[in-house]
């Protein structure tokens, strides 16, 4: 199985994994073989890249959460989103003198207030008992980009990286939990600005921007009248605060910003930096991780960089590679101890034909074999591009171990 971006997809080939909404709905089945049709209403529907079957189906790619629990954390968050609203809207209107006939409608609405709380807190456990079952978490780069992003999209992304970040950092399962909904919950005072805004391509003006801005606020004062607990409340108030204190609103410092909105914060920026936005396109995976790592310290707590280090994959699963032998290949597994360095199916020779008997290599146990570029999907970047990287890498993760 391959991921590829949908205009390298050809009519004919095999889907390798469904497709689905950003609900978690299935939209197609794994194993469809795709036509023209089909294609362009994906690409319609945004879809930027699918998994194809392409005969080298044996490479390991586990989902890091179930359909069920995508479904839940989807449903729940549009959920909240929809009776927050309604209850701004509805306090709103009540302070009008002379309206007291509407204090029934607002029982109800608090009542709604408080299952919909419930239901986040289930679909954040869920979320938490997925990430904590999995033998090993491990995030590939493509994985994250070739979801549909923006809005719900993104916080189910921003709060799958932040749970398996959480855990290297060794989080209970309370914590998980709390860092779980406000990571999930960390823009939902974006409700409060035009989404026209959001959406707007080009510049911002500096009234526009002011009012963005104000979103962090925004959702703090939603989340902390819910029955949530204060904590996603924070989360919300401090994802866009930086370990330097250039961030906003408040330009806290250090371990002054609450540890989940740390976490969170880096999540962010990676799924921000990597995804195409209507004013922006996306930024090349490896750009946004070293971004990431050289900021370790600046913008980013070193611990969360460290630990964001051992699990987001330069090269994850089914990305196709170019090898110093000239040779392509795949990703068939990640070396959790060596993700630069992971097992690869070697596909094609170095003048592009396939290999009948294509063989498997643990570039982990070969250093003689190196990975020069990625053969698809990416415009390839050089080798010292990805070199720098590794050292970057391990210069955060040595900075965090002396506590620099
Ligand atoms: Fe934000």
């Amino acid at each position: 199985m391959r991921i590829l971006p949908i205009h390298q997809v050809l009519p004919g080939m095999r889907l390798g994994r469904s497709v689905q909404d950003q609900e978690g709905r299935l939209i197609i089945a794994a194993g469809i073989t795709l036509n023209r049709r089909l294609l362009s209403l994906l690409e319609e529907q945004g879809y930027t890249a699918l998994h194809i079957a392409d005969g080298f189906d044996d490479v390991d790619l586990p989902e890091l959460v179930s359909l069920e629990t995508k479904h839940e954390v989807m449903r729940s968050i549009r959920q909240f989103v929809e009776i927050e609203a309604l209850h701004a809207r509805r306090q709103t209107l009540s302070l009008l003198p002379g309206n007291f006939g509407l204090s029934p409608g607002i029982n109800m609405i608090s009542k709604a207030r408080y299952e919909v709380c419930m239901n986040v807190m289930r679909a954040a456990e869920m979320l938490v008992g997925d990430i904590m079952s999995r033998k090993e978490v491990l995030i590939g780069m493509v994985d994250i980009k070739s979801l549909r992003d923006f809005s719900f999209g993104h916080s189910v992304q921003v709060a799958l990286i932040a749970l398996v970040i959480g855990r290297i950092l060794g989080y209970n399962t309370k914590e998980l939990r709390e860092l779980g909904i406000g990571a999930l919950l960390h823009d939902v005072g974006k409700t409060a600005v035009s989404t026209t805004l959001w959406m707007k391509p080009g510049e911002l003006t500096r009234e526009e921007f002011a009012t963005v801005r104000d979103h962090p606020e925004a959702g703090f004062e939603i989340l902390r009248k819910t029955s949530l607990g204060l904590m996603p409340a924070h989360v919300a108030y401090q994802h866009h605060e930086r370990w330097d204190g250039s961030g906003y609103p408040r330009g806290l410092t250090g371990e002054r910003i609450s540890s989940y909105a740390r976490v969170t914060a880096v999540c962010d920026v990676l799924d921000a930096m990597t995804s195409d936005r209507p004013y922006k396109a996306a930024m090349h995976p490896l750009e946004a991780l070293s971004f990431i790592v050289e900021n370790s310290g600046v913008l980013f707590d070193p611990r969360v960089v460290a630990a964001f280090s051992r699990v987001v994959a330069p090269f994850p699963v089914a990305t196709g590679v170019i090898l110093s032998t000239n040779e392509t290949a795949v990703v068939k597994r990640l070396n959790p101890d060596s993700l630069e360095r992971p097992v690869v199916t070697v596909t094609k020779d170095p003048d592009g034909h396939y290999y009948p008997h294509p063989r498997t290599i643990d570039l982990a146990a070969h250093p003689e074999i190196q990975i020069v570029s990625y053969a698809e999907w990416y415009t390839a970047p050089n080798l010292d591009e990805v070199l720098n990287m590794n050292r970057l890498v391990r210069g955060a993760m040595d900075r965090a171990v002396t506590g620099e």
